[in-house]
């Protein structure tokens, strides 16, 4: 996502990677409406994007009325964080937001936008440092498999588990990247692939039911995958899928490794059996694409995100630093630790 004369242009992503093509938005109901549809998606970028979303709310706000702005406003800011309930990065970026607005007291609208600017910029920075810390992790050289999307993609820039993958790759750590396909909406094969090759680093496609073989053949020695929110106790929710390749991992003696920015770690939320889970249209399994596939008749059950024990995760990292058998009491420690804005 992108900044762009006054107005808020979005990489459409439902469209990679046949086809590069951007949307401008200048309207709170237009980006809610795109977090929703999945033109923007990952739990960084929605953030980012609702940030922005609540400037331009802003703007329209205080236009329509220099002294009745707020409670507008407000409704807008609730809008923006139900477009998607698991990843808690876009009630965290609503929250940021929320927090400055008793302090002002003329035009909310520069003040909504260099905050958003500031969020966006520091997600990259945190990204990098993810990318570097988990690194540091990686014995190579060794193949890496990861699920999802979680690249520049799903971020403001460079990703968190392809942060760690780029990194690793840089310093000669990862030979091969395997990338679970990631049904219904093919992240993996749409994007991960797409932004992996762009950098050069060689990317074999998996069935998403064919990852425990891969590990079972020894073919791969950390799964590294992102988060949408990781839960007080290390409890870490992730696309659909991740429970299962920690299972995997556990059982083949594998790594497995979450990679995400603090603003992903939900303190308020002890366990990750609390967190609300996505569910999306029984219609995204019926069909492949615009094609449907099931026998008539057939229903689906399309939850989107799965919660993934924290006994089972060898290492949560994040921009402050490293939690190796995360626990409470290391996510406590992580989170109180004193660290620069
Ligand atoms: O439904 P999506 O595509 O928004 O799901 C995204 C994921 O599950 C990512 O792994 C997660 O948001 C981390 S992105 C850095």
């Amino acid at each position: 996502m992108a900044w762009a004369e006054e107005a808020l242009v979005l990489l459409d992503q439902r469209l990679l990677p046949d086809r590069v093509e951007h949307m401008r938005l200048t309207d709170v109901a237009q980006v809610a409406q795109a977090i929703s549809d999945m033109v923007v998606r990952g739990a960084p970028a929605i953030g980012i994007t609702a940030a922005y979303g609540a400037a331009l709310a802003a703007r329209k706000r205080y236009a329509e009325s220099t002294v009745a702005w707020r409670e507008p406003l407000e409704h807008d800011l609730q809008l923006l964080a139900a477009a998607r309930p698991t990843a808690v990065n876009l009630s965290w970026a609503v929250e940021r937001v929320r927090g400055l607005l008793s302090a002002i007291d003329s035009d909310p609208y520069p003040v909504l936008l260099d905050e958003a600017r500031r969020i966006h910029e520091q997600d990259i920075a945190a990204n990098q440092r993810i990318g570097a810390l988990g690194a540091d992790l990686i014995k190579g050289p060794c193949n890496v498999l990861t699920h999802c999307n979680a690249g520049a993609l799903a971020t403001g820039g460079y990703g968190t588990a392809l942060g760690v993958i780029r990194s690793a790759h840089e310093q000669g750590l990862v030979k091969s990247v395997f990338a679970g396909e990631t049904r219904p909406w093919l992240q993996g094969a749409r994007l991960t692939a797409w932004e992996l090759i762009q950098d050069g680093i060689p990317v074999r496609l998996l069935a998403d039911g064919a990852t425990s073989h891969a590990m079972a053949e020894g073919q791969v020695q950390w799964v590294v995958v992102g988060a949408d929110r990781i839960a007080g106790n290390g409890d870490v929710i992730n696309k659909i899928g991740t429970y299962g390749l920690a299972i995997s991992a556990r059982h083949h003696g594998v790594g497995f490794m979450v990679a995400a920015p603090t603003s992903t770690v939900d303190m308020a939320l002890s366990q990750g059996a609390d967190c609300p889970i996505e569910i999306r249209d029984e219609a995204e399994i019926l069909s492949f694409g615009e094609r449907r596939v099931a026998a008539d008749g057939a229903q689906a059950w399309n939850p989107v995100f799965d919660v993934t024990p924290a006994a089972l995760v060898d290492a949560i990292v994040t921009e402050r630093g490293v939690v190796l058998a995360p626990d409470a009491a290391k996510m406590a420690a992580l989170m109180a630790a004193d660290f620069p804005a």
